[in-house]
């Protein structure tokens, strides 16, 4: 449509949205799912979090800014996933306050206040609905709800918490106007005379509290020493404290007082990633459908491919069987790289216009009402592995069936690394191609595991033993680029495997098993036939 026009018709409805007809009152849309996450699961989880809240604490969660895709086009708006998750408010420019106490003020008593985006009818005619004060009281159970321009004023009064709850105000705050993003963040700024704190600081501070051990200390060092130059590092009493003496006994000293003493972003971090990290059954409904999803896409995706075919349009035979199953988007750019772009971790240009003969290896995830799969699979273009392609992926594979082995309650997720280097370096050595298990990083460069759930790489801890309720993806590779210091047979060899699992009390469940993996049911599913084989489109002129 012409920009001109569109700029023009906004601007004249802002004027006279009644003459069109447009309603106040919200009006929810109709013939929509029915398996969206309930407001007495957000009002849960805000109790959760509550419960969780040292005494006369207050907790501050900001939405995501939005993004300029070009010009006057937005990114499709992803809402933060820690707001949705406490709230189920998907929009911009909105605040959500959970209060350890009861508040009261001349209206009432309140433990949770939401600032929401306006309404505005003009602009709903173009961009979509917005829930507004009304929608957001109808839809999301919640009673005290203010439209954001009123956050300025709203008589809070930070002093007199002990604690405040905040994610690290970074300079990601978009959003003009009274209610805009900016201005909520610069609001709480002032109020609370909190200020941005360094995020690569915080991280790093929050990644010694979360995951230093002893026995870790070599891979801590090494994470935080490329920063340590930094000003703000410099000033940091505990980094220095542990740069000038870095042995095992100081890291625990650090990460003892950074406990003692946890920042309101690091509480934020603790109470997000403990309780993100274990589904809820309505969580685990929603992530098992976007891990079905993808798994029947990547089938189709297998079924489909041929090796005259480009990477994008087999991209495309997964998005349309995700699309047609209610899967909103995908959780992260897909990856399809074919040879030497299978060796590429996150491939994400998808150009190549020919697969050829050659491995395909597709990472592409469906995101299901805002929960994402990630599923790998490596598969033949023309249908048969060699046996160099063979014996990778053999590797692969039992790697991943050792660590499913170890999915079950009590395990320490470090220990699925420890099993994966153990198997894939065994496997590498046997095959000439490293001669000592420490060279094992050279062809597996990643970790082998996180969780998935409404962030693909999602909030839950990874110094913590597995517990009933995680779901975590299981992810052994090996990519060998040409110029690899091996016999040629082996360059250009990529493969990863990767499931979805449930941990479970006794022993994981594979949620992505209608994805084939092994490799007979890989070869005999390529061969089989796809729906997309009947496609015939034209040639482009
Ligand atoms: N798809 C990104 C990952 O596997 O972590
Ligand atoms: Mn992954
Ligand atoms: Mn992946």
């Amino acid at each position: 449509m012409n920009l001109f026009n569109k700029t023009f018709l906004v601007a004249a409805l802002a004027c006279s949205s009644a003459m069109y007809g447009f309603s106040q009152s919200y009006q929810a849309p109709e013939s929509q799912p029915t398996d969206y996450l309930t407001p007495a699961f957000h009002a849960g989880r805000r109790q959760a979090l509550r419960d969780m809240m040292p005494a006369n604490s207050v907790a501050v969660i900001f939405a995501y800014p939005e993004r300029v895709f070009s010009k006057d086009v937005n990114f499709v708006y992803h809402p933060n996933p820690d707001l949705y998750y406490f709230s189920g408010y998907k929009e911009p420019d909105a605040v959500l306050l959970v209060f350890k106490e009861m508040q009261s003020d001349a209206d009432g008593s309140y433990n949770e206040l939401i600032f929401v985006r306006h309404r505005d009818p003009a602009q709903e005619s173009w961009t979509g609905r917005r829930l507004g004060v009304e929608g957001t009281k109808a839809e999301l159970g919640f009673k005290r709800v203010y439209n954001s321009e009123e956050f300025a004023k709203f008589p809070i009064d930070y002093k007199k918490f002990k604690t405040i709850i905040y994610d690290d105000l970074d300079n990601d705050d978009s959003g003009s106007g009274a209610g805009g993003l900016k201005n909520l963040i610069a609001v709480f700024k002032e109020k609370t005379g909190l200020k941005s704190e360094d995020k690569g600081l915080q991280n790093d501070l929050n990644i010694i509290n979360n995951y230093a051990t002893p026995k870790n200390l070599d891979r801590i060092i090494a994470f935080i020493k490329p920063r340590a130059d930094k000003e703000s590092y410099k000033n940091n009493e505990l980094i220095q404290e542990l740069m000038n003496k870095p042995d095992s006994a100081t890291l625990m000293d650090v990460k003892a007082k950074i406990a003692a003493n946890p920042s309101g972003t690091a509480l934020f971090d603790k109470y997000t990633n403990d309780l993100r990290g274990t589904k809820t059954p309505e969580e685990l409904a929603l992530v098992k459908k976007a891990v079905v999803i993808s798994s029947i896409a990547h089938a189709e995706a297998m079924r489909a491919v041929k090796p005259s075919m480009s990477e994008r349009e087999l991209e495309g035979v997964m998005r349309y069987v995700h699309d047609k199953y209610g899967a909103e988007e995908e959780g992260y750019p897909p990856i399809v790289g074919a040879g030497a772009n299978g060796c590429i971790l996150h491939y994400e240009e998808n150009n190549a216009t020919e697969v050829k003969n050659q491995l395909v290896l597709m990472d592409v995830g469906a995101m299901y009402h805002g929960y994402s799969a990630d599923v790998t699979r490596t598969f033949p273009a023309n249908g048969k592995f060699t046996e160099e392609q063979k014996a990778i992926y053999n590797a692969v594979y039992d790697a991943q069936e050792e660590v499913f082995k170890l999915c079950k309650e009590g395990v320490n997720y470090s220990d699925l690394e420890t099993k994966t280097r153990e198997v894939l370096s065994s496997r590498l050595i046997a095959l000439g191609l490293i001669k000592d298990a420490k060279e094992v990083g050279k062809y597996y460069p990643h970790g082998v595991s996180h969780h998935i759930g409404l962030d693909v790489h999602d909030k839950g801890g990874y110094g913590v033993p597995l517990k009933a309720g995680m779901v975590i993806t299981v992810e052994p590779g090996i990519y060998i680029p040409a110029g690899s210091p091996c016999d040629k047979k082996w360059w250009n060899i990529g493969v990863r495997i990767e499931d979805d699992v449930q941990i479970g009390k006794d022993a994981g469940i594979l949620l992505s098993g209608d994805a084939p993996r092994k490799w007979q049911d890989v070869e005999k599913t390529v061969a089989e036939k796809s729906i997309f084989d009947a496609g015939k489109f034209p040639a482009l002129k």
